[in-house]
């Protein structure tokens, strides 16, 4: 659908279509006219990539811009030296947002050119004000360092992720930052019986069986809070080159896989264009079953 189908398809009010504006300004993109009743005459240089996928339903455009569309954003990556934590910096970069790294003082962390770098302790309420104040949202890839798989390994610092989580609830509260999309894992709450038994098995037999608590209780902690959350569960990660395929799986079948580059760039774009807020959905690339349409 066109950038004019979409604004027509909104039918905004005179402050929507002055929010649009300023937003398409913002991105370096203008509108010729705007004329609230018919809002069109949209030039065709506006840049295809303000806007991805249809608007839904019958919004104004002041929600459009609410919901990211208005282009350029600034990032915050807490965990940026992760495994999806650097592909999120990467990606976050080559889109253009405006992005600051966060990792602990001990990580190594080689952000690209273009991202601002922030070292400190991810449990501090006043590290992490400073980290979020003034930015559009929040994106999290920390989880629990485990130093192997097997049963009697335990996470290095088991209760980082509450330490961590109740410390960035208190900052972004504080700062008035409302947007968090953060990871999770297929398996974790109420997506136990979505994955196969034989997977169910091995997080029971295996060092997960501490891990996965602890996401479980991440998850509880950020959806009751008042932000506006996103959590995905991503299947087994992998370092293969992002595919573009990501689906939202009710359940998985076999093996469930996504490369770590698939995660990132699924992140990006719903704090784009957010369309699971307050979900938990599960993301993979194989092993979807009963998977609902690509965003
Ligand atoms: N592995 C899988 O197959 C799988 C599948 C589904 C979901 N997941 C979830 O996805 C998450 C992201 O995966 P990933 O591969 O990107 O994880 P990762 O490479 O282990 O990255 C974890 C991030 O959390 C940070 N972190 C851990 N403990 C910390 C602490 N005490 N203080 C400060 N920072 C700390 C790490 O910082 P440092 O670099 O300084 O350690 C790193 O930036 C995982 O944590 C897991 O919960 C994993």
């Amino acid at each position: 659908m066109s950038l004019a189908s979409q604004v027509r398809a909104a039918r905004p009010t005179p402050d929507d279509a002055s929010a649009l504006r300023g937003g398409l300004r913002d991105a370096g993109a203008t509108l010729d006219v705007v004329d609230h009743a018919t809002c069109l005459t949209v030039p065709a240089r506006v840049d295809a990539a303000l806007v991805r996928g249809p608007a839904r339903g019958p919004r104004g455009c002041g929600d459009l811009r609410r919901r990211g569309i208005s282009g350029r954003m600034k990032l915050v990556i807490l965990g940026a030296s992760g495994g999806c934590g650097r592909h999120l910096v990467e990606q976050a970069v080559g889109r253009r947002h405006e992005v600051t790294a966060v990792a602990r003082a001990s990580s190594s962390l080689d952000a690209p050119t273009g991202a601002r770098t922030l070292r400190g302790d991810l449990t501090s309420v006043a590290f992490l004000r400073d980290a979020v104040r003034g930015q559009d949202a929040v994106l999290s890839a920390l989880g629990l360092r485990l130093p192997g798989i097997a049963p009697w390994q335990r996470p290095v610092d088991p209760d980082f992720l509450d330490r961590s989580t109740a410390a960035l609830l208190e900052a972004m509260g504080a700062e008035g930052i409302r947007r968090l999309v953060a990871i999770s894992a297929g398996g974790v709450g109420d997506s136990h019986d979505a994955v196969p038994a034989a997977f169910r098995a091995f997080i029971a037999v295996s060092a997960l069986r501490s891990v996965y608590p602890a996401l479980d209780r991440m998850e509880r902690a950020l959806l009751a809070s008042a932000l506006d959350v996103c959590i995905c569960r991503p299947t087994g990660l992998t370092d293969e080159p992002a595919t573009g395929r990501a689906v939202v799986a009710r359940a998985i079948v076999g093996r469930g896989a996504i490369p770590r580059a698939d995660v990132a760039a699924w992140m990006l774009d719903e704090v784009a264009r957010p369309a699971f807020a307050a979900k938990t959905p599960m993301i993979t690339v194989t092993g979807a079953a009963g998977a609902p349409p690509r965003r």
